[in-house]
């Protein structure tokens, strides 16, 4: 029978094991105080494979059967998904201002303005960004948009594609825009198909090469998540984005994220936006 889930225990051994898979996997380098973390967030996991015990379940995913069947849903399980829309205002009235009438000028040519929200989580994200992007081109007609949602985690990535949301989630949300880009359900809404046709969604884990398609960006948001990295990854990561964007491109980061200190070409624009030289 299995055990009840206050009785199941960590080690200090199991919990170093699981740091270390999960650091290879990921890179996201938890620190030595985050075993109750990893012991709650992984709980369901236990719970749903009717597992006994943690020893077990890190067993079960080093096999052969778990690294293809178990190692996503851990790393999925251990992921902080927390985003909204609109997340850090100040980001939008500067691509609103600065950003796209410069981007969005025909005068560029009439190739799509290319986007990549990197780590989009459940899809808040590039969601804001292609309502920004819409408005902008309704004020101003001009060149397409596209934009590339990516992340780590599978379960983010399908409420993402759904574009599915409980109507808490959309209160931040002008009235406004929620009427023009979403439908209405009982207690939830649904991105309307104007604004999901702009986005396609795909699994990328940041810490792997970037594929060759990767590149010619002109704006990568990667918000939120370098945080969790330690600062070798923060540095390797940051190089891989100043090879994909375009010179000009931006790069925007999260409110508590900086590249101060980082060995790095970009320049500063704002608090957390950043900006690929135009010519070295
Ligand atoms: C806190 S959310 C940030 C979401 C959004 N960018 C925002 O700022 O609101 C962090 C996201 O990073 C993703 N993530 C963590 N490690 C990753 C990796 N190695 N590659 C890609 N995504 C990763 C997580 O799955 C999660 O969805």
């Amino acid at each position: 029978m299995a055990l009840s889930q206050t009785q199941k225990q960590m080690s200090q051994l199991e919990f170093e094991q699981f740091r270390d898979l999960i650091y290879q996997e990921s890179r996201i380098a938890l620190r030595p105080h985050k075993k109750m973390l990893v012991m709650n967030r992984l709980a369901k996991r236990l719970r749903e494979l009717n597992m006994d015990s943690y020893g077990d379940y890190y067993k079960y995913v080093v096999s052969t059967k778990g690294r293809q069947e178990e190692l996503a849903r851990m790393v999925d399980a251990i992921t902080t998904n927390t985003t909204q829309f609109f997340r850090e205002g100040k980001q939008f009235e500067f691509l609103d201002g600065h950003v796209w009438p410069h981007l969005l000028d025909l005068k560029l040519g009439s190739a799509a303005v290319r986007i990549w929200s990197s780590a989009c989580s459940t899809g808040e994200e590039p969601y804001t960004i292609g309502i920004s992007a819409l408005e902008a081109q309704r004020r101003s007609p001009g060149r397409p948009v596209s934009i590339l949602a990516s992340d780590i985690s599978d379960s983010a990535l399908r409420t993402a594609r759904e574009g599915i949301y409980p109507e808490d989630k959309v209160s931040g949300i002008p009235v406004v825009l929620l009427h023009k880009y979403f439908l209405k359900g009982a207690g939830r809404v649904k991105v309307k198909p104007e604004l999901q046709r702009l986005i396609e969604f795909d699994k990328i884990n940041l810490n792997d090469p970037f594929q060759r398609q990767l590149k010619g960006f002109d704006i990568v948001f990667c918000r939120n998540v370098i945080i969790y990295f330690d600062r070798q990854t923060q540095e390797e990561l940051m190089m891989k984005y100043y090879e994909v964007l375009r010179p000009g491109g931006y790069l925007f980061l999260g409110h508590s994220e900086t590249l101060h200190g980082m060995a790095t070409d970009f320049e500063f624009i704002m608090a957390s936006v950043y900006q690929k030289p135009t010519r070295r």
